[in-house]
């Protein structure tokens, strides 16, 4: 059923996440994110979408790394650091796969181990391209529950799972984007200028929001980490979907305004300026 892009992406389309918190809530009730990814040399991607699940309210964050785990994160000492082999996958924990994952033999493990388990699952990155190289990972995406699994590929890791040009998503990103969340039985954040949000029965969004101080490097590893939190909190993956692609880009849109980029705009500043969107919402 088409959606007009007028009425798009208004936080009426997510009322589950645009609520109060309730006052005696505790982190318990506000979920736990466990985020596993982080190779040598890629570990700022885990350390970013952990802190971005931290200020976008989940009750308890795991910084989970594929290899070399940190003691701690010094700026961010809220964040636990684990091994990913130490992740523990069940329902309450929504995992985010993917950010600096690397393609190794223990990232092929974690991602099927995830695939298969019941947790909630925001795959990204390299968990998306270990998946569009290996049927197999296919496979055990499909026989998921649809709506507890959320893709988030940028274009050229949408054609890669599509076994297409990136110029042939660009050309059709809303076909592309339908067509990932078919053929996936996932929700899909096809990323990128004009985000679109596909459900797998077919529904689709198109995101207004969001600006080209997002175009650097580490901001869709903030995105995952905010699509975490809000599944941990809601347990709505398409209202999570919508409502973190919508302050995610609401957030890059009001730190240029205030001239905080467009050119220069770092990740890391869209993780206080997110909070302050979600509680104003
Ligand atoms: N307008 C609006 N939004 C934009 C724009 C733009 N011009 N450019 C980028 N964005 C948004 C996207 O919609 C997305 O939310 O910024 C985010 C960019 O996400 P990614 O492309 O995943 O970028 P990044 O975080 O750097 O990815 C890190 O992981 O996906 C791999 O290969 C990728 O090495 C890269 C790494
Ligand atoms: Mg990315």
């Amino acid at each position: 059923f088409p959606v007009s892009v007028s009425e798009l992406n208004k936080p009426a389309l997510f009322p589950d996440i645009a609520k109060p918190r309730r006052h005696n809530s505790h982190k318990g009730s506000n979920g736990t994110v466990a985020v596993i990814g982080g190779a040598v040399g890629m570990q700022g991607a885990v350390i970013l979408a952990a802190r971005a699940a931290l200020y976008s309210g989940a009750g308890r964050t795991v910084a989970s790394f594929v290899e070399a785990t940190p003691n701690f994160d010094a700026q961010q000492p809220e964040l636990m650091c684990r091994p990913a082999q130490q992740v523990q996958f069940n329902p309450d924990t929504v995992v985010v796969i993917g950010p600096g994952l690397g393609n190794s033999i223990a990232s092929f493990d974690l991602v099927s181990r995830a695939l298969l388990s019941t947790s909630p699952l925001i795959i990204d990155a390299d968990a998306l391209n270990l998946m569009a190289q290996q049927p197999a990972l296919h496979a055990l995406c499909n026989g998921r529950d649809k709506l507890s699994t959320l893709l988030t590929p940028h274009p050229l890791e949408a054609a890669r799972l599509l076994g297409c040009s990136v110029e042939i998503i660009q050309a059709d990103r809303i076909s592309a984007a339908k067509k990932l969340a078919r053929q996936y039985s996932s929700v899909v954040i096809l990323k990128g200028s004009g985000s679109i949000i596909a459900h797998p029965d077919g529904n689709m969004v198109i995101n207004p929001t969001g600006n080209a101080g997002l175009a650097s490097g580490g901001t869709g590893d903030v995105l995952g980490g905010v699509c975490g939190a809000l599944m941990a909190q809601h347990k709505n993956m398409w209202q999570a979907a919508l409502a973190a692609t919508y302050l995610h880009g609401t957030a890059a849109d009001s730190l240029v305004a205030l001239g905080i980029g467009p050119i220069g705009l770092c990740a890391s500043e869209l993780l206080v300026e997110i909070r302050k969107q979600l509680n104003t919402l």
